[in-house]
């Protein structure tokens, strides 16, 4: 039986990862997977995760079982986190995941079981990993235009004239935040154009909102998923707790599905318990669960988003400074994008020869597309990547 198995697509993100470290340079520069750096070059375990853990071993009594969608605590408050109110609770089903990658996984088997029809629609370019489960789920995927490369900023013309194509009961997956692999985001005006378009054509939005705080701020970086929320009658979300608690490993994440009334809500909230028992049963609960005990307390909450702001004007300032370097270098503004880019990642807009060179010459590891990961850089290692960016001719 196993000899009749075919090698499979290498994910390009994790081939980079192995590529980095297999390289013996002291010097190389990691801007790969997206992972956040401090200036030390570590991912650090955040203070308040830290604290909980340490709570958490002291007072935890059992391991047993939760439920199949998770601890309902965990479901209120992330629901909180990421919609805070704005719809009604009670269309709101959820179920905690593997991380987001299980959210997402767990929608599309959910929009498969409700209309094994349905078009998915994604964002070209879009996080390589949502055309590949789309693929392997034997679904239907369509692409709407969304980057342009000469602007390196949301083609929203394109997006709009697109959309025009999505047919009722299609579903248009939508980055919340901090788009991956861009960086380019829309404006909550353009947001607004956008949920006309899906109401007009009858169309299901889906949200990966793998980023929140990293871009503008926690509440600013949910505004387009409430709004989204407050007008559709239905809506798939899918969370990540990876980045914004640095809990990557946990594997924590969550989907809610907003359903136009109560009766729906319930049949949606057992669907998805479902759905967890047939793929893994149980979802991993300790990051949940430290999830949970900081978002419900005041003191390790306010720790927590004071790291995670820490965090975010980081990469803010590293995106300032590169830049700048890069003003400086070309004597052009050419490269002001990279500043007004938001979230982990950018897209550089350098040829794949130009990002190969990079990699040979420099030790710079950015993914074939040239998408680089902002937090991946440092105050010191940002002048080298200007300096290659420049000497590669990008
Ligand atoms: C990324 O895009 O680098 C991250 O979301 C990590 C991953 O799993 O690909």
């Amino acid at each position: 039986m196993l000899s009749h198995l075919q090698p499979q697509p290498e994910d390009k993100i994790l081939q980079l990862m192995a590529l980095y470290r297999d390289d013996p340079r002291t010097d190389k520069v990691d801007l790969g997977v997206g992972v956040y750096k401090n200036a030390k070059g570590v991912t650090p375990v955040m203070r308040a995760i830290k604290a909980a853990e340490h709570q958490l071993w002291e007072t935890q009594e059992t391991k047993s079982y939760v439920g199949l969608a998770g601890d309902p605590a965990y479901g209120v408050a992330m629901r909180d986190l990421v919609l805070d109110g704005a719809v009604d609770n009670g269309r709101v089903a959820s179920a905690a995941t593997p991380g987001g990658t299980g959210a997402i996984r767990q929608a599309l088997e959910l929009i498969k079981m409700a209309n094994p029809d349905a078009t998915i629609w994604l964002s070209a370019p879009t996080w390589p990993n949502h055309p590949s489960i789309i693929k392997y789920l034997g679904m239907k995927m369509a692409e709407y235009r969304y980057f342009d490369n000469t602007t390196r900023d949301v083609d929203f013309p394109g997006m709009m004239d697109d959309l025009k194509a999505v047919k009722k009961g299609d579903v248009v997956l939508l980055h919340g935040c901090c788009h991956n692999p861009t960086g380019a985001n829309l404006t909550l005006p353009q947001w607004e154009n956008v949920v006309d378009a899906l109401e007009k054509t009858g169309a299901i939005p889906f949200i990966d909102i793998a980023y929140q705080g990293f871009g503008d701020g926690l509440d600013a970086d949910a505004a387009a998923t409430r709004l989204v929320a407050s007008r559709m009658p239905e809506m798939l979300i899918a969370a990540s707790c990876s980045k914004n608690f640095g809990i990557y490993r946990e594997r924590t994440g969550i989907l809610m599905a907003i359903s136009p009334g109560t009766k729906t809500q319930t049949v949606a909230q057992g669907s998805l318990a479902y759905l967890n028992r047939q793929n893994f049963s149980f979802p991993p609960d300790h990051g949940a669960r430290l999830v949970t005990m900081i978002l419900n307390d005041n003191a390790l909450r306010a720790d927590w988003k004071s790291e995670l702001e820490d965090t975010r004007l980081n990469m803010l300032s590293l995106r300032e400074q590169l830049a700048s370097e890069l003003r400086q270098r070309t004597n052009s503004d050419r490269f002001d994008f990279l500043a007004h880019h938001r979230g982990m990642f950018s897209r550089l807009g350098a040829t794949t020869e130009q990002v190969l060179a990079m990699r040979k010459s420099h030790g710079i590891y950015m993914v074939g597309d040239s998408r680089l990961n902002i937090a991946g850089l440092n105050a010191n290692t940002v002048p080298i990547l200007a300096e290659a960016i420049v000497a590669s001719g990008v």
